[in-house]
């Protein structure tokens, strides 16, 4: 690569570091390096794969980088460099990122400055091997160590790629002002990787110990994004509600951020059904500001699998919950996450499966076939050894289940009112909005003389799986 400057002031990272060990750096730069001068700076652009977090953590990546001096853009031919934040959770999660990096190859033979780099999930967990199997990438940064982005991006020479792959238990890049794109709902992350261990799952290895970032950081946080604009805020954490900063648990944190002024409405994902502690039913069940709605992964409907997959609760305790907040909260949707095909799942597992999600009624779920990660308990300790036809087939018969259960619950609702907060115009009709309700379904309506970020009562008269339609009340 030509022209580029300064050199590297770092030296790369080992990239022999063991795919399966946590590795935390002690201290963290209190300082980001900022560039220093204008052409120096670079435009980059970001793509983003995965969950909110990673939204989240793009807002974040943008912030560290303007704060240094570089541009985003949100036009990739006007990129000098071009990041992908990735995903790690499910192998199509990243086979989507190599082709996609094959694609950008293309464009850095046309352009020889042109940095790639793959940060976020999927960086930390392929690590070295990243580089084999795309050996044009020039950055590979996990989820920890985007303080070092402007100072990457300007090291980034011919020669070495440049990795940051240590994971930092102090890193909750509660400093940073993340810059997010205008409109009515924020996510905030209130806390950062997770202490669960769930054999399935790659996320404890690619984002290290849980943190949680400190209450008052984040009320003023919340002051900011109200100032800005924003509406709605949604509280981010991989098990959300195990949200500790030593002073406050979840419950409080729920009391406190819906008491700013101006926030009208409070929304978090995901709670882990293990911390469903009666501070956070309380909060849903009296805090007027924090929504009715919980999405409260199950993963199985069984509790040996349940037991190989360490999910810390019974369905009998699952259950309970859901019965509890049922009774607590009557209009509370819930929706859930599901895995079939886990290891060693029976056909009598799953049918358990089917049936506490007949027996439940989930307002909605995600549904997914297992997929077996490298490094993670169940790729070490068991076997994936239900075919991939077999595990398709589970899937599509939970889906039609689900879908008709979607279907069901949204038509029980026509003639009711919901309330809505208005986010935008409807992508099929001009003369129409849309907002999610209260419950977080998405609903549709002719505009009248609203006005985004306002809300307003939808009488709904018709209804799909997936929407609600209606006029104003
Ligand atoms: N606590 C996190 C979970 C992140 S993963 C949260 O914020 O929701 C999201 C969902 O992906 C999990 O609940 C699980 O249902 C699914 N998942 C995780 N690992 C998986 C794997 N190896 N195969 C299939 N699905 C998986
Ligand atoms: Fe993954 Fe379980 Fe944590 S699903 S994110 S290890 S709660």
């Amino acid at each position: 690569m030509k022209n580029r400057s300064p050199l590297p002031i770092y030296t790369p990272q080992s990239p022999s570091l063991p795919n399966d060990k946590l590795m935390y750096k002690n201290t963290k730069p209190k300082n980001n390096t900022s560039i220093d001068d204008e052409q120096s700076a670079r435009n980059v652009y970001i793509e983003t794969y995965g969950c909110q977090m990673n939204v989240s953590d793009t807002e974040l990546m943008s912030g560290i980088l303007s704060q240094a001096g570089h541009r985003t853009v949100n036009n990739i031919d006007n990129a000098d460099v071009i990041l992908l934040n990735t995903c790690a959770i499910r192998e199509n999660a990243e086979t989507k990122v190599i082709n996609r990096l094959v694609h950008l190859n293309h464009r850095k033979r046309r352009n020889e400055d042109l940095i790639i780099g793959v940060c976020g999930c999927m960086a930390q967990h392929l690590r070295d091997k990243l580089l084999e199997a795309a050996p044009y990438v020039d950055l590979v940064m996990g989820p920890d160590g985007y303080r070092d982005l402007p100072m990457a991006i300007n090291a980034v020479t011919t020669g070495d790629p440049f990795l940051s792959l240590q994971l930092d238990k102090n890193e909750d890049y509660a400093d940073i002002a993340p810059i997010r794109k205008e409109g009515i709902r924020a996510w905030l992350t209130i806390q950062r990787g997770c202490d669960k261990m769930c054999t399935f799952c790659i996320v404890p290895f690619v984002r290290g110990r849980e943190r949680s970032i400190p209450l008052d950081i984040l009320t003023d946080d919340v002051k900011r994004l109200v100032d800005e604009g924003f509406k709605e805020i949604v509280l981010l954490g991989q098990t959300v509600n195990s949200y500790n900063d030593n002073k406050h648990d979840f419950g409080e944190l729920l009391w406190r951020v819906a008491e700013v002024d101006g926030v009208q409405r409070v929304r978090f994902t995901s709670p882990h059904p293990a911390n469903a502690t009666d501070s956070m039913i309380d909060a849903l069940e009296n805090c007027p500001q924090v929504c009715k709605q919980l999405h409260l992964p199950l993963q199985s409907g069984s509790t040996r699998v349940l037991e190989n997959m360490r999910r810390t609760y019974t369905v009998e305790q699952y259950r309970d919950i859901v019965y509890k907040l049922r009774e607590r909260v009557p209009q509370i949707a819930l929706s859930t996450d599901v895995i079939v095909g886990f290891c060693g799942e029976t056909e009598e597992d799953f049918r358990q499966t089917y049936q506490l999600m007949e027996e439940v009624r989930f307002d909605t779920a995600f549904m997914f076939k297992y997929s077996d990660r490298e490094g993670t308990l169940a790729n070490k300790m068991l076997s994936d050894d239900v075919s991939e036809s077999e595990k398709a087939r589970r899937l599509n018969e939970i889906i039609d289940l689900q879908e008709g259960i979607s279907a069901d619950i949204n038509s029980a609702s026509i003639g009711a009112s919901v309330s809505v907060l208005v986010e935008g115009k409807s992508r099929r009709n001009d003369e129409e909005y849309y907002g999610k309700s209260d419950t977080f379904k998405t609903t549709v309506f002719p505009k009248e003389d609203t006005q985004i970020g306002d809300i307003v009562e939808v009488k709904i008269h018709s209804t799909t799986a997936h929407t609600l339609i209606g006029e104003i009340a």
